[in-house]
């Protein structure tokens, strides 16, 4: 049995082991946070652990030497956001000279989008207004992260592993293809505005609001590392107080899952690969707000006990 006998597309597949990856990363790094006494040294726990964390929570981990030649700064997440604004603009402008003037995408475009999606099938049912939206919403989600990126948070001289910047920088095209290729056909059922279902609606209220929830949040951060006069003081990492901090270690990375799941809203709800995406944030943020929340309990013992980790009163 093969994977396109299954009906799944390349897309799925990746999306799948992606989703897969960071929920056995999570529970290797579960498990062995339990059975281990003391620190294990050895030097695939150290590389696992050097590739699993990013900033604050790789402070406390004292990798050799030649593992900080991979290091790449932290304050580099700004890159991403360029890719996918220009990227996504791209895909935009496309899609739009597509449904409006029924230009075919580029030969470049449509061969990658078959080798994604696989060859479009006549049972997609994802309002192009769906697609459409989608998009745009990706564009407004990455060029707000862009500014708070440049303009709100104050970022320390925290690193990331190399794989990990690569994967950023790739990450946000293949999203892009993803919702791209929602629709293919572009046989969407009469005007735009025709196809408007409250599913449009629903999403794009939870999309502003969840956006809205994670901007609050990176402001608080930066606020920790700021005077009243918007000057730095320090570049520590301190506890986080106020808004949605009071339920949960890290709300920025809620958000991020709430967003992920109001595109899927948008798209009425019928995409699987994007509900696989969806899948794979839980798993991706999950195990980052466990690795903060942790860092936050080791550092303060004062640490509120009600406080969970990545999703209010839940996990
Ligand atoms: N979709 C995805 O796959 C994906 C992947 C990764 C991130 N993201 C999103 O990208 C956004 C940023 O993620 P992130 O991991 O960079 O968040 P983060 O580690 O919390 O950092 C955000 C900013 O706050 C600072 N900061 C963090 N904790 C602080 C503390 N206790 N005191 C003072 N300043 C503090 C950081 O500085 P330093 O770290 O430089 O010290 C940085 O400037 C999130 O909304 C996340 O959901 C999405």
């Amino acid at each position: 049995m093969t994977w396109s006998s299954l009906s799944l597309s390349f897309a799925d597949v990746l999306w799948i082991s992606l989703a897969f990856i960071f929920l056995a990363a999570a529970f290797v790094h579960g498990v062995s946070s339990r059975l281990l006494s003391k620190p294990d040294k050895s030097r695939p726990h150290v590389l696992f652990q050097d590739l699993i964390r990013y900033g604050k929570t790789k402070q406390n981990l004292r990798p050799d030497d030649w593992l900080h030649f991979f290091d790449v700064p932290k304050r580099w997440f700004w890159h991403f956001y360029v890719i996918s604004v220009t990227w996504n603009s791209l895909l935009l402008l496309f899609y739009l000279s597509f449904t409006f003037q029924h230009q075919s995408h580029p030969s470049w475009l449509t061969t990658l989008l078959d080798i994604w999606s696989g060859v479009p099938s006549a049972d997609s049912q994802v309002p192009q207004l769906s697609t459409l939206l989608v998009q745009l919403l990706l564009c407004v989600h990455s060029l707000r992260r862009l500014q708070e990126c440049l303009c709100v948070s104050v970022f320390s001289d925290g690193s990331m592993h190399l794989v990990q910047y690569l994967f950023g920088l790739v990450y946000y095209v293949i999203v892009g293809l993803t919702a791209l290729s929602t629709d293919r056909l572009g046989k969407g059922t009469g005007s735009l505005l025709s196809q408007m279902d409250w599913f449009h609606l629903a999403g794009s209220v939870l999309f502003i609001w969840a956006s809205w929830m994670q901007h609050q949040s990176m402001v608080l951060l930066a606020r920790l590392r700021t005077g009243k006069s918007g000057s730095v003081q320090t570049l520590a990492h301190r506890l986080p107080q106020g808004g949605w901090f009071e339920l949960v270690s890290c709300p920025h990375y809620f958000a991020e899952l709430v967003i992920y799941i109001a595109l899927g809203l948008v798209l009425g709800g019928l995409s699987l690969t994007w509900w696989i995406v969806v899948l794979y944030v839980l798993f991706s943020q999950g195990l980052e707000a466990q690795l903060c929340h942790d860092f936050y309990k080791s550092k303060y013992e004062s640490y509120p006990k009600h406080r969970k980790a990545f999703i209010p009163f839940v996990l």
